[in-house]
């Protein structure tokens, strides 16, 4: 699976958003070391902070899959260019990033762009 095919999952799954809040729909689509994707969409509460973003809900299907090192995550919205994880994001995506790192995938201006997770959390918190 190439990053702009994980793109075009993370785009599907972006329509599925629960967003009727914000109005503002992401995708996000995680490719594991054995090589198996997951999608997951934000989906927001009347309650706002019950809000899970996609990212979070790609990764929470990872790891009930069983799946415990991601390699890569493409992030995709309707509504930004260049949307990278939030904070609380981050952090998640770093406790399951894989050996070799873990790659974030953004749509650009043209094209995808790719970030290190290192590059978007430097000096992560981890116990
Ligand atoms: N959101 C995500 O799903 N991922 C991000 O990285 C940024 C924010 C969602 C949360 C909320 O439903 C909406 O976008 C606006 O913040």
């Amino acid at each position: 699976m190439n990053y702009d095919e994980m793109i075009n999952l993370a785009e599907r799954a972006s329509k599925n958003a629960y967003a009727p809040y914000s109005k503002f729909k992401v995708g996000a689509c995680v490719l594991t070391d054995s090589g198996k994707v997951y999608t997951g969409c934000n989906f927001e509460n009347s309650s706002f902070g019950m809000t899970i973003c996609a990212e979070r809900n790609a990764v929470g299907s990872a790891v009930a899959d069983g799946e415990r090192k991601i390699k890569a995550v493409a992030i995709f919205s309707p509504n930004m260019k260049n949307c990278t994880p939030c904070g609380a994001c981050r952090q998640v995506l770093s406790e399951f990033k894989s050996d070799d790192g873990l790659d974030v995938i953004v749509q650009g201006e043209d094209g995808v762009k790719v970030y290190p997770i290192e590059k978007l959390l430097p000096e992560t918190f981890a116990l």
